[in-house]
Order: structure tokens, then C-alpha cells, then sequence
């Protein structure tokens, strides 16, 4: 298990060419990605619909990374095992729908999952810091939640993000803090120095001209 002063490069699937998703996904893995992001999401917790549990059990089959799914949905209580069943490595709720966070998290975990716990960028901070000490991973939302391709919200979200590694460090945890959206070969620099271990990118690297470079430089930067 990487821990959470790595670099961990996670290109997400919503980017990708659907149309050829298996090749795809072993591009990304070509490119020297470690982990696949794949943005679940249900038109009702965001403006847009997705794929689900089937789709992410299509992609499954075709790689050894690890799959972080990412739930933008508004019962993820519901529907969390169903992605388990696909092939779920770790799996990302939000703390903004209305369910019972604790518990969900911890169901994740006893299916064998890593857990996550994510914010938008509306939200404050003290909204997660009652589940802070039971998660792995911690997502800081650098967009709103529903498209890719938007731009990088640095001062509504670097605070949050320096807030998660202090709060870490006072605790003496060891959760991933992840950045998911607007990440590129800049932006990743930003999220990195605040304290970000494990960068989300759809566009700057499934659309980038040489993804295997782009990773790269994503990984150094
Ligand atoms: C937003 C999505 C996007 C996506 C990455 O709901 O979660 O953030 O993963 O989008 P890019 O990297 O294209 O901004
Ligand atoms: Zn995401």
C-alpha cells in the first residue's frame, strides 16, 4: 500500500474515449498511471449522469491498478456495495449528501475497500473533521462536482488542503489527501506544495498529445 508522502497519479476515466474504454484504460496504464479514477456520478448529487457498478465491472478485467471510485451520488449508502462487487479498490463518498457518513465509511472499509471522504468546494472545512480519523484518503474537490475540463479553484480550495495536512500531522494519521479536478501540469505543483499526495486528471492527461510524458511530468512536478 503507498503511503501518503507519494506521488500517486491517477488519470480519470471521464476524459477517456469511451468508445474503446479497454484500450483506453491500458494506455493509462501504459503511461505509467498508478492509480484509475473513475467518476461515478447520477444527475442528482451533480448535474450529470455517468456510468455505474456494470461499467466499472467492464473495466475491471482489463488492468492490475488500483481503481479509486469516486461517488457523486446522493445514496451512496445504497449503492457503495454494488461497486465493491465490480471491483472496487477504494471507494469515495461525499460528506455533503444526507446519510450516515460514520457508518458508510466504515461498511466500505469491511468490505475490504480503502475508504475516502470528499468535499466540494463550497463546503467548510469542520464538515469533515468529526471522520477524520477513519478514512484513507481525503478528497479535496479543485472544482465543482459534475464535468471535467473546468478551471482549477486554488483559493477556495489550497486552504482546505493545508488544513487536511495539518490536521493529519497534529493527529498523527496517515490518510491521502487527492485533488481531483482542473489538476495539470501547474496545477499539480500548487496542490503538491499544500500538502496533495495523489493527483486526479482527466483532461490534461487523457487528451494530452503524449500521456506517457505528461504523467511524467505530472509526477516530478
Ligand atoms: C468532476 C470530475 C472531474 C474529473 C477531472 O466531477 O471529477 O474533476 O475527474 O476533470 P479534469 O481533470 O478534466 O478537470
Ligand atoms: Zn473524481
Amino acid at each position: 500500500m503507498e503511503d501518503c508522502n507519494s506521488r500517486i497519479i491517477a488519470p480519470s476515466l471521464l476524459a477517456a474515449d469511451w468508445g474503446q474504454v479497454g484500450a483506453e484504460v491500458k494506455r493509462a496504464e501504459q503511461a505509467g498511471a498508478d492509480w484509475l479514477h473513475l467518476d461515478v456520478m447520477d444527475g442528482h448529487f451533480v448535474p450529470n449522469i455517468s456510468f455505474g457498478p456494470q461499467f466499472v465491472g467492464a473495466v475491471r478485467p482489463h488492468t492490475g491498478m488500483t481503481l479509486d471510485v469516486h461517488l457523486m451520488l446522493e445514496r451512496p449508502d445504497v449503492y457503495f456495495p454494488r461497486f465493491v462487487e465490480a471491483g472496487a479498490d477504494r471507494i469515495t463518498v461525499h460528506i455533503e449528501v444526507d446519510h450516515d457518513v460514520g457508518a458508510t465509511l466504515a461498511a466500505i472499509r469491511e468490505a475490504g475497500c480503502g475508504c475516502g471522504l470528499a468535499i466540494n468546494p463550497d463546503s467548510d472545512f469542520a464538515s469533515v473533521e468529526p471522520y477524520l480519523d477513519q478514512i484513507d484518503l481525503m478528497l479535496v474537490m479543485t472544482v465543482r462536482p459534475g464535468f471535467g475540463g473546468q478551471a482549477f479553484m486554488e483559493s477556495e480550495t489550497m486552504p482546505k488542503v493545508r488544513a487536511a495536512r495539518d490536521w493529519r500531522r497534529k493527529h498523527n494519521l496517515s490518510y491521502h489527501i487527492q485533488v481531483d479536478g482542473g489538476i495539470d501540469g501547474q496545477t499539480v505543483a500548487i496542490a503538491g506544495e499544500n500538502g496533495a499526495n495523489v493527483m486526479v486528471a482527466g483532461t490534461s492527461l487523457f487528451k494530452a498529445p503524449d500521456m506517457p510524458e505528461a504523467v511524467e511530468q505530472m509526477r516530478l512536478a
